[in-house]
């Protein structure tokens, strides 16, 4: 099956992915008025689950509150329409897209009242990450952050975000990490750490990054190994000379970056402590997998 031959849920109901539409009056397509989640799913040991289903709708829980969207599901339908989505899709690997958006109504910028909610879901196959660039990192680019002070909502107006990671793409990198006052803020679709002198360093979760599942799933990883960990603000020169500088995303697990600006990162391969927690990870993995089996067995499909 092709990515575009799935199927989606659209406001309630299933169909092919081709076959569904959505008014050119939505606030999503109009003002970007929505928000999102993105689900990774891979099978381990045989088992196909997502990562950190649970923590995801607790933050699209949190992004619908912060603009005042009352959320369409509760957490039992989220995750009974999360599995039947996997179920419907062949691929051992998926990432699951989630989106609510204000609803249709006349183009106005205030809230309009008595508006539904607009649902959709699909799923795209998620390729494997290359095993080279979890061998030798990947290459990134610094820009200015110039986003708006609200990067905690994982809204759907990414223009700035997009206009980012196309800074990357047009430098011949994989990343573009912001920095804004002369402070590490976070990547354009993934959030991004330190390592110095065996601690991993983060940014602190504030307005002017996402609070990453990925980000928090490494730092649980990292205590649970007696890895040190600070979370506070991250100068640009300590971003410069850090032994190790990772990013992380849903859709990218952990990635050492390797160079910066065109200058290598510590010696320039990723670290011990990137190949202690990528390894880690996959252990977490596999623990989460076997806790969807077990909250989620036997019923993946709903009634
Ligand atoms: N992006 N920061 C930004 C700006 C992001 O867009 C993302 C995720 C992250 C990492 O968050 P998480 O670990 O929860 O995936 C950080 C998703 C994958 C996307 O937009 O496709």
């Amino acid at each position: 099956m092709e990515w575009n031959e799935g199927t989606c849920y659209l406001n309630g109901k299933w169909m092919p992915l081709a076959d569904a539409s959505i008014s050119v009056l939505d606030r999503g397509f109009i003002f970007g008025d929505g928000v999102y989640e993105v689900i990774p799913v891979d099978t381990v040991d045989g088992i196909r689950a997502p990562f950190h289903a649970w923590p995801h709708y607790a933050r699209l829980q949190r992004s619908l509150d912060a603009v005042r969207i009352s959320n369409p599901c509760s957490l039992e339908q989220w995750l009974d329409l999360t599995a039947e989505l996997i179920d419907r899709h062949p691929w051992p690997r998926q990432l699951i897209y989630v989106q609510v958006t204000r609803g249709v109504a006349k183009r106005d910028h205030p809230f309009p009242t008595g508006v539904t909610p607009t649902v959709f879901m699909n799923s795209t196959p998620w390729p494997q990450i290359p095993a080279e660039q979890i061998e030798n990192g990947v290459s990134a680019v610094t820009h200015a952050d110039e986003r708006w002070l609200h990067c905690d909502i994982k809204s759907i107006s990414l223009l700035g975000n997009v206009l980012m990671k196309q800074y990357a793409m047009d430098h011949g990198a994989s990343e573009t990490v912001m920095l804004r006052d002369g402070f590490l803020t976070e990547g354009s679709s993934t959030n991004t750490m330190l390592v110095k002198d065996g601690v991993v360093i983060a940014p602190r979760k504030t307005v002017q990054i996402l609070p990453g599942i990925t980000y928090d799933a490494v730092f649980d990883i990292a205590r649970k190994h007696g890895i040190a960990t600070e979370r506070r603000p991250v100068t640009e020169a300590e971003l410069r000379a850090a032994d190790e500088v990772w990013l992380s995303s849903s859709g990218r697990e952990v990635l050492a970056i390797t160079r910066l600006d065109g200058a290598t990162v510590g010696n320039g391969r990723p670290g011990p402590v990137y190949k202690q927690v990528q390894a880690w990870m996959q252990q977490a993995k596999r623990e989460d997998a076997l806790a969807w089996k077990a909250e989620r067995g036997g019923r993946t499909l709903a009634a």
